[in-house]
């Protein structure tokens, strides 16, 4: 396919310095990202709320001509990881550069930069979503969780006879939404690798500014045996004309297990006047069609990319993990942008162990490894979404050992997909 047509780059001939922006930069920082994203600016309402959800000090620009030219931010979060651990995390965001000035370099000073800062905190991996999957890859970055699209009729066959019926479901006052949801989200979200904590800025931006603002956003809460075990948000639009010619879209449905799946999604189904209920970035694993009486009621629509995942401290991620039962695996880990991760780790159910020997430092390793992969490919892996041998047969990891890939298949298989469910 063609490439866009080349624009003249105007050189920038000035070093490009990554600074942390002040409090006082950082709706400049808001606005320019929002252009970047063909978005409009805050509104003087909308600022306040937006403001929370920028962490002090975690906010990076670059100037040019003295006027800012770039900006990426990120803020603290923690991720479950598999076998239960949540490890400190940056998650990356409001990441833009402005249309005059791309392609010279800015996001690449600014990716260093803020990785550097994160391994500075002691952060031991980065997240984030990507605008387009071109850009990230080159940082480190690899899909270590997708998600799918469905629709769901609304009126179609029904449940099937013998599926979990779930408990009770109500709906919540605006009032008490963001509350009620932070502290059960808090309670839900670690519970499956790829799960991240949500900071009160996120609650901000993403719930209360919309409440504020009289947005028709609905919450349901399920309480099943043991309490409150799940929720769903949703909005409504028209689908056609008339009554009953809506679609209910889900845009965030976390639970503690499958009678709560259920029940969330039989009561959103059971709403009146619908058609479909669609959920976005939904688990690749949450049984929808094992529920519905007429599988075909749940169409998937589209799987997509959902955690970018960069370990920022291989050792530190990988030692972290839990392992299934096999016999170790030396793994050659290559790191362009954070050489020190680079190194052959011995990888066994009892833990993982640094070896001496830098395979992008010219001396040989010794052992050999058995597999070899750079940083992005090691995340494709790391939560569960892909298995070494699918990663080794299309060469996103190189096999030294045959029978390697199948060792590290049992190692670092986990139950059940990787799935984070927040968008930021
Ligand atoms: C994506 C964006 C931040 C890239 O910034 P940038 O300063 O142009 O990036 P860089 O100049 O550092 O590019 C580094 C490399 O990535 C490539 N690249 C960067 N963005 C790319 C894109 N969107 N598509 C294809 N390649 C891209 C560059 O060509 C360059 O490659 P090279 O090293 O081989 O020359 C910028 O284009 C932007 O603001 N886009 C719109 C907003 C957006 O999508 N933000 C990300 C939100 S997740």
């Amino acid at each position: 396919m063609a490439e866009n047509p080349a624009v003249p780059l105007d050189p920038i001939d000035e070093p490009i310095d990554v600074a942390t922006l002040t409090a006082n930069e950082l709706r400049a920082a808001h606005t320019l990202f929002g252009r970047a994203l063909h978005r409009r600016p805050a509104t003087d309402d909308g600022w306040p709320w937006t403001e929370r959800a920028y962490a002090p000090g975690r906010t990076f620009g670059v100037h040019v001509d003295g006027a800012l030219a770039g900006t990426a931010t990120s803020f603290p979060t923690r991720t479950a990881v598999p076998g239960g651990a949540a490890l400190p995390t940056a998650a990356v965001t409001r990441v833009g550069v402005r249309a005059d000035r791309t392609r010279r370099g800015l996001l690449s000073a600014m990716m260093r930069h803020q990785l550097a800062d994160a391994a500075a905190r002691g952060e031991v991996l980065a997240t984030l979503r990507a605008s387009e999957t071109r850009i990230y890859g080159r940082f480190g970055y690899g899909v270590a969780s997708r998600g799918r699209t469905v629709r769901v009729r609304a009126r179609g066959a029904g449940w099937r006879a013998g599926a979990p019926a779930g408990g009770t479901v109500r709906l919540l006052d605006p009032d008490e939404v963001v509350g009620t949801l932070a502290a059960l989200h808090d309670r839900l979200a670690l519970r499956r690798p790829g799960g991240m904590t949500r900071p009160d800025g996120w609650w901000s931006v993403q719930l209360g500014r919309r409440l504020a603002e009289r947005e028709h956003v609905q919450v349901a809460v399920h309480s099943g045996a043991d309490g409150d075990d799940g929720f769903a948000v949703w909005t409504i639009t028209e689908s056609g004309t008339g009554f009953g010619q809506n679609t209910a879209r889900v845009e965030d449905l976390h639970a503690a297990d499958t009678g709560a799946v259920a029940g969330l999604w039989r009561f959103l189904l059971g709403l009146d006047l619908l058609v479909d209920v669609e959920g976005w970035l939904r688990p690749l694993d949450e049984p929808l069609e094992l529920l519905l009486a007429d599988p075909r009621d749940c169409a998937t629509t589209a799987v997509a990319d959902e955690t970018w995942l960069r370990l920022v401290d291989v050792a530190a991620a990988l030692d972290a993990r839990a392992y299934g039962a096999a016999d170790p695996v030396l793994l050659a880990v290559h790191d362009a942008v954070l050489p020190s991760n680079g190194g052959l780790y011995r990888i066994s159910p009892d833990g993982v162990a640094r070896l001496d020997g830098d395979p992008d430092g010219g001396a040989p390793s010794h052992p050999e490894p058995h597999l070899e992969c750079d940083v992005a490919a090691l995340s494709m892996a790391y939560l569960g979404d892909r298995t070494p041998s699918e990663l080794a047969a299309t060469g996103w990891w190189r096999v030294h050992d045959a029978a390697a890939p199948d060792r590290a298949d049992a190692l670092f298989r986990t139950a059940g997909s990787p799935w984070c469910g927040t968008f930021f």
